[in-house]
């Protein structure tokens, strides 16, 4: 079964060891690894917005896990999770994007608007494949939290709202009236006397905007050159409130291939710009979706068979995923390199609006929450492994969100009723925080290899990868060792700078299993440490499963 067709039917470690390298220089010279920042090699500021989320409209994401409503007992800021803001305020989360995935393209922003007493109840997309006993908000959408609710919910995070049309089932002249719901000036439009009577006189601005979602699949199963012509008619007109011409209060993002559909980026491009080349300033992003999810060692290509388990896995299990996300970085370049056939300036830009592992179903801590699944250490490596491979690209990855944010897929948070927790990854994004609107640096990692055995084939993976960037006189770097039980040791030098200080943090376990659910809630997290450094390089221990931070001082 293929992916669109499945969403067709569903509509203690050791801690860090440091050593300053003048103290332990015979250590430092027998270290495994190295891995060497030059200071003098820039290659980008690190877009916040890479650092993004993705809240779909999907059984347990807004309903039971962002918004209790505000005669919950749940504690809330009107209506919205408290816990939750507070956790999010704390890793600086830049975009939110909402209300879907294959939501979107059902979806009338209308029936989230107005009185909420008048509201309708709708269908929702992923009602198919709701089992009983899951609550009636899942499956009937009861539009309690629309647009409002939702901008509010990105101004309480300190979130930009990223908000995704649908293109499949209503005209563009609905997007044109959601732009001007939410971006008219106050009392300039009927629509925005409605903003204004919901307790929101002043235009939400939003920036962002989604022109469709998946459009070779759930968002209308279109040709890449069917959508170009779509994607050209929704954009070619849009209402603008700013001043500039031509309009840059707007950020359109293209739905863009899946995982390495080069002919759907070719061929989106070329049938765009058979109007002018100018049609591309009219493109901010194109969106990217890729997520890890065959595990079978090359045994099959089935989208449910090929799937693993969340949490019962062998490290061969987690080599595989970690191949699979490996993977990320030769869609970035392949798809850039096909982006430059027809924009060689590079006008438009990245946008992995959908990455993660996918698992199958079963490790659910809410067993009636569709497409929850527990993320485990290994998808904190994961995460980081992915977010150093944005961090590496800046100047193409213009920004991404990782699907999803919460009770689904590679969730950073878990909740349900009153229990909440922060999953491994949650930590990860906490960690790589740190790496937002700097300046990415090239970094060398060398690391020798990891082997294992693949179904009785030799295979290996690399040692240790990460990246680095540069705030002011901080230099932010974070790796991930990928072995399932070898600590490494590497020796590290900045080239051009001389740490005179450090912090470090790492988020490693006993075992690669762990996790944290509503009982235990610490079972991985990050420790902090105080680095000794002196010199311009230092010798540090990454323990085995781990990813790790480190901030130095320079001089
Ligand atoms: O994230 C779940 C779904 O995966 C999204 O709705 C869709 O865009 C993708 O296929």
């Amino acid at each position: 079964m293929k992916r669109r067709q499945f969403l067709r039917n569903a509509a203690g470690a050791a801690g860090l060891m440091i050593f300053p390298k003048a103290s332990s220089l015979a250590f430092s010279q027998s270290a495994d690894a190295r891995i060497e920042v030059l200071l003098d090699q820039r290659l980008g500021t690190i877009s916040p917005n890479i650092y993004g989320h993705f809240a779909e409209n999907l059984s347990g994401v807004v309903y039971d896990g962002i918004w209790v409503g505000e005669e919950s007992k749940v504690p809330n800021v009107n209506g919205i999770r408290k816990q939750l803001v507070d956790e999010m305020k704390k890793i600086n989360p830049s975009v939110v994007r909402f209300p879907g995935g294959c939501f979107a393209d059902s979806y009338d922003w209308r029936d989230g608007v107005g009185p909420v007493e008048k509201r309708p109840r709708r269908t929702n997309f992923w009602n198919g494949g709701e089992q009983a006993p899951a609550p009636d908000s899942h499956r009937y959408d009861p539009n309690r939290f629309g647009t409002n609710e939702f901008v509010q919910f990105c101004h309480l995070v300190g979130a930009e709202p990223y908000l995704a049309a649908n293109l499949r089932s209503l005209p563009a002249e609905e997007f044109y009236r959601w732009v001007e719901y939410c971006n008219s000036p106050a009392g300039s439009t009927t629509l925005a006397d409605e903003r204004g009577a919901a307790g929101f006189k002043d235009p939400f601005n939003v920036r962002y905007w989604g022109v469709g979602n998946e459009s070779w699949g759930c968002g209308g199963n279109f040709t890449a050159q069917e959508y170009a012509v779509e994607y050209r008619r929704f954009t070619s007109w849009v209402p603008c409130y700013g001043t500039q011409r031509p309009c840059h209060d707007l950020s359109f993002v293209a739905s863009g291939p899946n995982d390495d559909n080069w002919e759907w980026t070719r061929s989106f491009l070329e049938e765009v710009i058979k109007k002018g080349r100018n049609a591309l300033r009219g493109i901010y992003g194109l969106a990217l979706h890729y997520y890890a999810w065959n595990l079978s060692r090359g045994k099959t290509r089935d989208w449910i068979q090929g799937k693993g388990d969340a949490v019962d896995f062998e490290p061969v299990d987690w080599y595989e995923l970690m191949r699979q996300g490996d993977v990320m970085e030769s869609l970035i370049t392949g798809h850039w390199q096909v982006m430059g056939e027809f924009d060689p300036e590079h006008h438009v830009k990245l946008v992995v609006d959908e990455w993660g592992p996918w698992y199958r179903p079963g490790s659910e801590l809410t067993p009636t929450d569709q497409l929850e699944q527990l993320p485990t250490l290994r998808d904190a490596v994961f995460s980081g492994m992915t977010l150093d491979t944005f961090n590496r690209h800046p100047d193409k990855v213009a920004m991404a969100c990782c699907a999803q944010l919460i009770n689904c897929l590679n969730s950073l948070y878990l909740a349900h009723e009153d229990k909440f927790c922060i999953s491994p990854v949650g930590h990860t994004f906490a960690m790589y925080a740190a790496h937002q609107g700097g300046e990415s640096l090239r970094t060398e990692f060398s690391a020798p290899s990891i082997h294992y055995d693949r179904d009785g084939q030799p295979a290996s993976f690399w040692g240790l990868q990460g990246s680095a960037s540069l705030h002011d006189k901080d230099l932010v770097l974070t790796a991930v060792n990928p072995s399932v039980k070898d600590s490494v040791e590497a020796q590290i030098v900045i080239r051009g700078a001389k740490a005179a200080s450090g912090t470090s943090e790492v988020l490693a376990a006993s075992d690669i299993h762990a996790r944290n659910t509503f009982e235990q809630r610490d079972a991985v997290t990050p420790k902090a440490g105080q680095l000794k450094v002196n010199g311009e390089g230092l010798v540090v221990r990454f323990p085995a499963a781990s990813v790790t931070k480190l901030v130095l001082r320079l001089t």
